[in-house]
């Protein structure tokens, strides 16, 4: 070894012992006649000291033509300091060197490596390896680490076991486009990459597996954002002989366990909430319950007094936020040309302060008496100091905009805490959706999502109120999860893609294998799947996944570091059988 210690491990118990550390060099302050470097490796920061007159010139010499980022090895006296600096855990003490070799010079780093660094992203991803090195970018691959360690003895202790399922398949349906693979050997065909493994893991079941896991890359081409990446991970589960409550119970039980020992949180009874109580109360299939703000229906109250706005409307509805009746006229008009801004696309904001002294001053004071208001207000539990905003239109449009409006006023007020954790299982999602574009309905889980027994008699009469044996789980207004009990005979799965749109030759193209394995005796079987990156990134307390996943892809799903994807020669096109036309 290079090394007798870490960077991270030497304290004041350590004063007088040899040693040898070797890492990279963060800082080095030359205060003529002492020097200082900061040598970091994976572990901590170890400040060494190069003192003139006790140190030979050479080692003097060395110390001070060390640059930014050069691999060293340095060997000394552990001293205690006489500055301490209580920020650092070995900042008690300092190696008084007596040996130092570079082991490999560096060109000046084009950022500055430390938790607090003049990089900006692009620069930082095109140098990922350096970001890397950075201890607060260093400390999230740590917690993914943890989070993946205590997943598979949770899993292991459970009885899954884990099983590798193929990368190069045919298209599984989860909604987004597929990533392509051409086959040379099979000129004009391709391979698919997973979306996820939910085939396989149901062939699985019918193969008697009965409780696997994966943790498992899968791939999306879809538009990116903040919480999505072309390739992510999941952990990936099923189970058989199973319904839905065993289902919650056993991954609410996961949960639990990665909080309790990654986190020391002990974290509360997961709520549960339909899928139309969450769309009725929080304008959103994923509530963020860290605060309330729940939505209250105002239309037997509001209609029928001469505002016509909200009379022609479908929905009127309002949110109540705590304790900004103070809000100034300025801060209104912002809030409503906020909602007003194409992104959210509400026409107006109505918004009532309920003054201290139990009156109300509204922006509709024409239409409403002191009484209206007042009946609102009771509808919301609003007190005095608080504030009441109003959106109406057509139904779906309005949820959706007073959710975002929530969820800003939940943000402006403080209220979205990031040590606070708020779990929650949304139920009972509809089986299909309406889309307008294809004009037919799609599967809002996946095709192989097992209707409600009670509800299959309305697939051809109302499929859209259908519901279906699907769940998700919900952790501060973020899908982590979601799964579904599945069809498992192959007369509703044939069903199922009739509702669909798939003719029978299209269903048993892509399909066939699948319904022809529910003929062999396929298991009652269910599952879930965790998206892992979201997973870790609410751990850390952060919105974007991408600090937790080692080599992302930016926004434009590139891959800055290594520039790709990338063009491949004539020759290799050749091979694969494709000819491009890029049209520009
Ligand atoms: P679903 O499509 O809901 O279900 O995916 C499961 C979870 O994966 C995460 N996720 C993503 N994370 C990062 N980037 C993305 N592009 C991305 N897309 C999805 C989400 C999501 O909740 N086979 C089913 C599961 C099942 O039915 O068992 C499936 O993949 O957190």
């Amino acid at each position: 070894m290079l090394r007798t210690h870490t960077c991270g491990e030497l304290r004041i118990g350590d004063v007088g012992k040899n040693c040898t550390l070797a890492g990279w060099v963060q800082r080095v302050r030359n205060k003529g006649g002492l020097i200082w470097v900061d040598l970091r490796d994976r572990y901590g920061v170890t400040q060494l000291i190069f003192e003139e007159g006790s140190s030979h010139k050479e080692l003097i010499d060395t110390a001070a033509g060390l640059g930014r980022e050069f691999v060293i090895q340095a060997a000394g006296q552990v001293i205690e300091r006489t500055a301490k600096n209580p920020k650092m855990s070995t900042g008690d003490i300092e190696v008084k060197v007596s040996t130092i070799e570079v082991l490999n010079p560096a060109k000046v780093p084009p950022f500055i490596i430390e938790d607090d660094t003049d990089g900006g992203e692009e620069l930082r991803m095109k140098y990922r390896y350096l970001d890397l090195r950075r201890g607060v970018i260093r400390e999230k691959l740590q917690l993914r680490h943890r989070m993946m360690q205590e997943t598979r003895k949770y899993m292991d202790a459970k009885d899954f076991i884990e099983v590798e399922t193929p990368v190069l398949i045919k298209s599984t349906p989860e909604g987004a486009r597929d990533f392509v693979v051409p086959s040379r050997v099979n000129p004009g065909e391709f391979y698919a990459l997973p979306q996820s493994p939910q085939t396989f893991k149901q062939l699985l079941m019918v193969s008697g597996f009965d409780r696997y896991f994966q943790i498992v890359k899968c791939f999306r081409d879809e538009d990116l954002r903040a919480d999505r990446q072309p390739e992510f991970t999941q952990i990936d589960c099923e189970m058989s002989f199973v319904e839905q409550e065993d289902i919650l119970q056993t991954f609410e039980g996961l949960v639990k366990h990665l909080f309790a020992s990654v986190k020391g949180v002990e974290l509360e009874e997961v709520a549960r909430m339909s899928f139309a109580d969450a769309m009725k109360y929080y304008g959103n299939d994923k509530p963020d319950l860290r605060f309330g703000m729940k939505f209250s229906e105002l239309n037997d109250l509001a209609q029928n007094k001469g505002f016509n706005v909200f009379d022609a409307a479908e929905l009127v509805v309002g949110i109540c936020a705590t304790g900004a009746g103070e809000y100034t006229r300025k801060q209104l008009d912002e809030l409503t040309n906020w909602v007003k801004r194409p992104q959210i696309g509400a026409k107006g904001l109505v918004y009532v302060k309920c003054n201290a002294d139990g009156s109300f001053k509204s922006s509709v004071d024409k239409f409403y008496s002191q009484e209206d208001l007042k009946s609102w207000a009771d509808r919301m539990e609003a007190q005095p100091g608080d504030l009441i905003l109003v959106l109406s239109g057509d139904k779906n449009s309005t949820r959706k905009q007073l959710s975002e409006l929530r969820l800003k006023m939940g943000e402006d007020l403080g209220l979205r805490d990031r040590q606070v954790f708020k779990p929650l299982w949304v139920l009972d999602f509809p089986l299909l959706e309406w889309d307008e574009e294809s004009k037919r309905y799609h599967a809002m889980h996946h095709p192989f999502t097992s209707p409600k027994t009670e509800d299959i008699d309305l697939l051809e009469s109302d499929p859209g109120a259908v519901r279906a044996n699907a769940y998700d789980l919900v952790i501060n207004g973020v899908e982590i999860g979601g799964g579904s009990i599945r069809i498992h005979d192959r007369n509703t799965q044939k069903m199922m893609f009739t509702h669909l749109g798939f003719s029978d030759e299209e269903a048993q193209k892509q399909f066939g294998f699948l319904m022809e394995a529910f003929e062999y005796g396929a298991p009652p079987h269910g599952g879930i799947a965790f998206g892992f990156d979201r997973l870790c990134a609410i751990f850390g307390g952060s919105d974007s996944i991408r600090d937790y996943i080692a080599f992302p892809k930016n926004n434009a799903g590139r891959d800055v570091m290594i520039d790709s994807p990338s063009t491949i020669a004539e020759e290799q096109l050749g091979e694969l059988s494709i000819k491009l036309d890029l049209k520009k």
